[in-house]
This record gives structure tokens, C-alpha cells and sequence, in this order.
């Protein structure tokens, strides 16, 4: 029996704080995807960027509501990030969760409704 408590535990553990957990893994898998499509082109798969062309995203700490405008509606500083107006808020906060988890550390949804609210009051 003592043998079996941990594994009860952890049984207990992930029963508990699935569903929650699950969304994000699932939003986070399909941001993966949608990155490897519309981003990596330019930053790369570990996001380290190009050179003096496209910047590092590893480190960006710009917000999750900026971050929606940006990948809406693009970008041109002193280089170019295209528009992507296809892609629909569900994608947006798939592509956000994933970011954050693989470069912010966060494993924390973010919604598609907060997406709609960001896009909404773009500059
Ligand atoms: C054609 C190349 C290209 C593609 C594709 C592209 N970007 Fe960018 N991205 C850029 C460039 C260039 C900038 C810098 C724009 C500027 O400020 O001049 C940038 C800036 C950014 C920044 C801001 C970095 C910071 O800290 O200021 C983020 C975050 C970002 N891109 C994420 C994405 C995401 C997510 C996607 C996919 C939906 C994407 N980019 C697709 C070229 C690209």
C-alpha cells in the first residue's frame, strides 16, 4: 500500500486539474501548428529570429492583448510583419497560448473572447 500512494496521488492530481489543463494543452498544440505556418518563416522555431531581419520573440515581452493586434493585423517599424486577416480569434488565442507557454513559461489559456476585446481596441 505504501508503494501505491504516490501513484494515487498523482492519479488524483491530474483528475483533479485536468479539464482546465487539457484546454490548454489542446490550444497550445494547435498554436504549435499554426506557428510552424505563419511564424516560423521569420522567427524560427525556437524563436530566436534572423540576424537583424526579424527580431527574437524569445524574450518579447510585449502583451497578450498586443500580441493579438500584431499577428492580426501585422506590423511595419523599421522592418515588415504581414497581416494574417484570415486567421480567426480562436486561432489568435491558440497561437498566444502557445507562445506563452514556450516562452513565457505560462501555462495559462488565453481566451478567444479576450482576443475579440484586443482586437477591438487595436491601435
Ligand atoms: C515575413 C516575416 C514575418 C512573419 C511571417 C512573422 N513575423 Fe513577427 N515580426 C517580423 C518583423 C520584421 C518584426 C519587427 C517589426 C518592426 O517592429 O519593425 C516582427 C515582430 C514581431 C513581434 C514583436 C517582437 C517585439 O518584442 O517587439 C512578435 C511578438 C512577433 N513578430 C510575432 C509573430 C508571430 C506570432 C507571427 C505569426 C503569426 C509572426 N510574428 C510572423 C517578421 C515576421
Amino acid at each position: 500500500m505504501k508503494k501505491l500512494a504516490p501513484l494515487l496521488i498523482a492519479f488524483f492530481f491530474f483528475s483533479c486539474s485536468s479539464k482546465e489543463e487539457i484546454t490548454q494543452q489542446q490550444y497550445s498544440i494547435e498554436g504549435m501548428g499554426l506557428y510552424k505556418t505563419h511564424c516560423e518563416n521569420c522567427h524560427q522555431a525556437d524563436g530566436s529570429g534572423l540576424r537583424d531581419l526579424y527580431p527574437s520573440i524569445q524574450k518579447s515581452n510585449v502583451s497578450p492583448e498586443v500580441l493579438a493586434c500584431l499577428i492580426k493585423n501585422g506590423k511595419k517599424g523599421n522592418g515588415f510583419m504581414p497581416a494574417n486577416a484570415k486567421l480567426q480569434a480562436l486561432d489568435i488565442a491558440e497561437l498566444i497560448t502557445f507562445m506563452r507557454e514556450r516562452w513565457g513559461g505560462k501555462k495559462q489559456i488565453f481566451p478567444a473572447d479576450s482576443v475579440k476585446l484586443a482586437l477591438k481596441n487595436c491601435p
